[in-house]
């Protein structure tokens, strides 16, 4: 895989010298017409703002549907809150937004087809997705695949988001729910490029996904079961990946929960559920230092 092909790294310097980052995750909203959802957005978005915030991440899950429709309503939420743009949002898809899992069902049933015809289809799937938000990935009117790399400089201090990409092929056997996540060797190779390094370095670095680094983990069955159907099947390829860029923060969703762990010594957020609480969200302060504070604010 060419990185340079398939990715981009952007490099931008700002005169802003706070900074403060906020994350929020799994919207889940109904659709386009979800006036209740899409009203909660702004009303999150308002106070974020009113905050001093100067980025915000959402870490995918936008709908519940896989609509190009329905993501550009996102977009003009953004946009009628000075936000849609490369420096002030990042943004990735969810499996919801990749994913139907009613029409992979469908069509499996009908025809059996072939994997790769699943794989095509989310392909196109993400390119439509970055497509449509190419402003926030790109910078530009160019569109490039995951993983995509900002770097952002706040006066002295540098911080860079590596966004990758999770979400996987439906799969009966391997991926029944279309809720599992795995990372291409692809994208990880992609990271190891000599050019990602000399981007990132001196950098604070955040790491971007959608899928949970870790979930449940008890010792029960049925947990265990529910486990398998939402886990990051090569987590441990991710962490290491992101421990060799010297990430200090990982960000992500997926699974519904407000926490943080850490992992391998690197600070996970898990930016919880929109969806379940709307008037939430982890905020992340980075000091000239380069040390930083997170805490979840409730608005
Ligand atoms: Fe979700
Ligand atoms: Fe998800």
């Amino acid at each position: 895989m060419n990185f340079l092909r398939s990715s981009k790294i952007n490099v931008e310097i700002l005169s802003d010298t706070g900074i403060k980052l906020a994350h929020f995750s799994d919207l889940h909203l109904a659709g386009k017409r979800d006036s209740r959802g899409l009203a909660r957005f702004e009303t999150l978005l308002n106070a974020i703002i009113d905050s001093g915030c100067s980025h915000i991440v959402i870490t995918g899950d936008l709908f519940n549907s896989n609509d190009p429709d329905d993501w550009a309503v996102v977009k003009e939420v953004l946009q009628s809150k000075g936000l849609y743009s490369w420096d002030k949002a990042t943004l990735i898809p969810g499996n919801h937004d990749l994913i139907n899992l009613e029409e992979e069902m469908r069509v499996y049933n009908a025809l059996n087809p072939d994997p790769r015809t699943r794989k095509k289809r989310l392909r196109q799937k993400m390119h439509e997705f970055c497509s449509v938000f190419r402003e926030l990935i790109t910078g530009d009117d160019t569109v490039t695949g995951f993983p995509y790399i900002k770097v952002l400089q706040y006066g002295d201090v540098t911080v860079s988001f590596v966004a990758v990409n999770t979400v996987f092929p439906w799969n009966n056997a391997d991926n029944p729910l279309g809720a599992r996540g795995n990372v291409s060797r692809g994208e990880l190779r992609a990271l190891f490029d000599p050019l990602v390094d000399k981007a990132l370095r001196d950098s604070f670095v955040i790491g971007v996904f959608h899928h949970a680094y870790r979930i449940y983990g008890t010792d029960v069955l049925l947990d265990q079961a529910f486990d398998w159907t939402m886990e990051l099947k090569n987590r441990d390829e991710l962490l290491q990946t992101m421990q060799r860029l010297n990430a200090q923060v990982l960000l992500h969703g997926h699974f519904h929960r407000f926490q943080t762990y850490t992992a391998a010594g690197i600070k996970v957020v898990n930016g919880g559920s929109f969806s379940y609480n709307p008037r939430r969200y982890s905020e992340i302060v980075i000091n000239s230092d380069r040390n930083f504070e997170q805490r979840f604010v409730d608005i």
